[in-house]
Formats: structure tokens, sequence, C-alpha cells
């Protein structure tokens, strides 16, 4: 008997990385899953898709620009329509925003950000909601990133929506509480790859020097001098993983269930280091 045996979950940004991964094993425990993207959705049922279906579980997709209202009010609606409801909403997707500081970004850079990464969420909880309130039963997981409680240098929008992630995700648990919808937030920290894309387009944006290896040597490293237990852990042999998808899958699976039926309004960090 799987963990959401019955269930169906509505899962953004399934063609890759987090969300795919939550996609999987939401089916795996036997929830019926409505999954998106914007890659086509041929890609997306050879990719991810056609794993779950073979596995005998039920899916659907869409081709759906999460920042655009009418996109993200149709898969909800032929969702509800096709698999009988939806009791799980993961908002996954997430965009990293141009490398650049504010003076030189323009209004367009911005707003796109925060309309993926921000309004998505927005909108997606809006297009469920009534539903979930109608039957008072819903599970909303938010995607924040270590980056919603800390400043990161050249990424203001990124962080900005992030940031706000965190304070929509305290508000809405405060409104659907009553309604025993849980609303709580992932915040994922940068796994290695995630980590160096990012180090080398700001070491373009500032012009300096970038070497890979020196980045991925220190990032291995402890660093003594930050908050962090990461790597004391790891070097412990407590934690050898990161920031993965599976760890981020294995959350999700927790906030999605009735284990977590208690906890709402939170922002869990999940990077096998941070600590505040
Ligand atoms: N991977 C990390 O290191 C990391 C770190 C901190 C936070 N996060 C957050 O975790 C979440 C998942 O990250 P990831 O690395 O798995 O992402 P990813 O970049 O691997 O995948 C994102 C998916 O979203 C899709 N997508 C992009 N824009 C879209 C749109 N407008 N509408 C629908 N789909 C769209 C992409 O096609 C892609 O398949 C994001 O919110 C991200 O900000 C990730």
């Amino acid at each position: 008997m799987g963990k959401l045996d019955g269930k169906v979950a509505m899962i953004t940004g399934a063609g890759r990385g987090h969300a795919e991964a939550i996609a999987l094993r939401f089916a795996e425990e036997g929830a019926a899953v409505s999954l998106c993207d914007v890659i086509p959705v041929t890609t997306l049922e050879e990719k991810v898709g056609s794993k779950i279906r073979d596995a005998g579980g039920k899916v659907l997709y869409f081709q759906t620009d999460v920042s655009e209202e009418e996109q993200v009010n149709r898969m909800a609606k032929e969702t509800i329509e096709t698999l009988g409801t939806v009791d799980i909403l993961a908002n996954v997707v997430g965009i990293a925003g141009p490398t650049k500081d504010v003076w030189d970004m323009t209004l367009a850079e911005w707003r796109r950000t925060l309309a993926v990464n921000l309004d998505s969420h927005f909108l997606c909880c809006k297009a469920v909601l009534p539903e979930m309130i109608k039957k008072r039963y819903g599970k909303i997981i938010n995607f924040s990133s270590g980056t919603g409680k800390q400043p990161l240098s050249h990424r203001a929008p990124y962080a900005t929506s992030k940031m706000g992630v965190i304070g929509f995700t305290r508000t809405l648990a405060a409104d659907v509480g009553r309604y025993n919808i849980n609303v709580n937030a992932i915040c994922p920290g940068g796994h290695e790859e995630r980590s160096v894309e990012l180090a080398r387009g700001r070491a373009e944006y500032m012009n300096q020097p970038f070497d890979e290896e020196v980045l991925r040597e220190r990032m291995r490293r402890s660093d003594p001098k930050a908050v962090l237990a990461g790597r004391w852990c790891a070097d412990e042999g407590y934690h050898e993983k990161g920031s993965g998808s599976e760890e981020m899958a294995g959350l999700a699976l927790f906030l999605a269930s009735d284990d977590s039926a208690s906890m709402t309004g939170q922002d869990i960090n999940c990077d096998g280091r941070v600590m505040w």
C-alpha cells in the first residue's frame, strides 16, 4: 500500500530535475499525477510519463507556461475533470533569472523571473484551491530555496522571488488552515552542477577568471567559517548526497502525505548543510 494511494497530484516543471523525481516518487506511492512543463508533451511523455504508465500508474500531461493564468486554469480544470480532483499541488517550477546587477537589468528580465517563480505559485494555488476547499483537504508544496533566506549577489530577481515564496507560503497557510489544507515550502540548496553553472555565469558577468576544478574542489571541502554543518556531517559520514532530487522527492512525499498533517506554513531547508 502506497502513502498516496487514491490521491491526485498536480506537479509543475516535471520535465526534469526535482519535479521529475517528485512525479516518479508520487506515482510509485500510488498517486495519479498531472504533469506540466513548457517542453512539448511528447518529450514529457517519453522522459517521465512512460515510466509511470509502464509501471501501471495514471498520468496526464500539459504543455503549460505556469506564468500564464489561462494555461494554468485549463490544466487545473482538465486535471479535475479527468482524474476527479486535485489533492496535492507541487509548485516546483523555478528559473534562475539573470545574473546581473540591478542597474544592468531590464524590467522585462525582472518581471519574467518574478512571473515564473512567484506568480506561478499564486496562479496554480488559485486554480486548485476551490476544489481543495470544497472537500476540506489539500497539500500544497511550494519551492523556495536557501536563497529564500539570504541574499545572493547579482541575482536580485531570483532571491526576491524565493523570499516571496516563503511569505506567500506562510500567509496562504494561515488563510487555508481552517479548510484542512497544509501549505509548506521546500528550500533546496544548490546541487553541485547548478552551483558550478551559476558561478560560471557570475564570473562571466564580473569579467573574472573562472576555474571549474578549483571551485569543485572548494565545494567539497569543509568551511569552518560558514554557519553550516553539511561538510562536517558528510565528513562524519552522516550525509553524503547534499541537495539532490531524490532528497527533494523524499521530503515532498512527507509533505504530501498525512505523516505531516500537523505541519503548515513551514519553509524547510533540504541541502545537507544549512542550519538556520
Ligand atoms: N537545483 C538546484 O540547485 C536548486 C537550488 C535551490 C532551489 N531550487 C529550486 O528548486 C526547483 C526545481 O529546481 P530544478 O533544478 O529541478 O529545476 P530545473 O531547471 O532542472 O527544471 C525546471 C523545469 O521547469 C520547466 N520550466 C521552466 N519554465 C517554465 C514555465 N514557465 N512553465 C512551466 N515549466 C517551466 C523547465 O522546462 C524544466 O523542465 C526550482 O524552483 C528551483 O528554483 C533548485
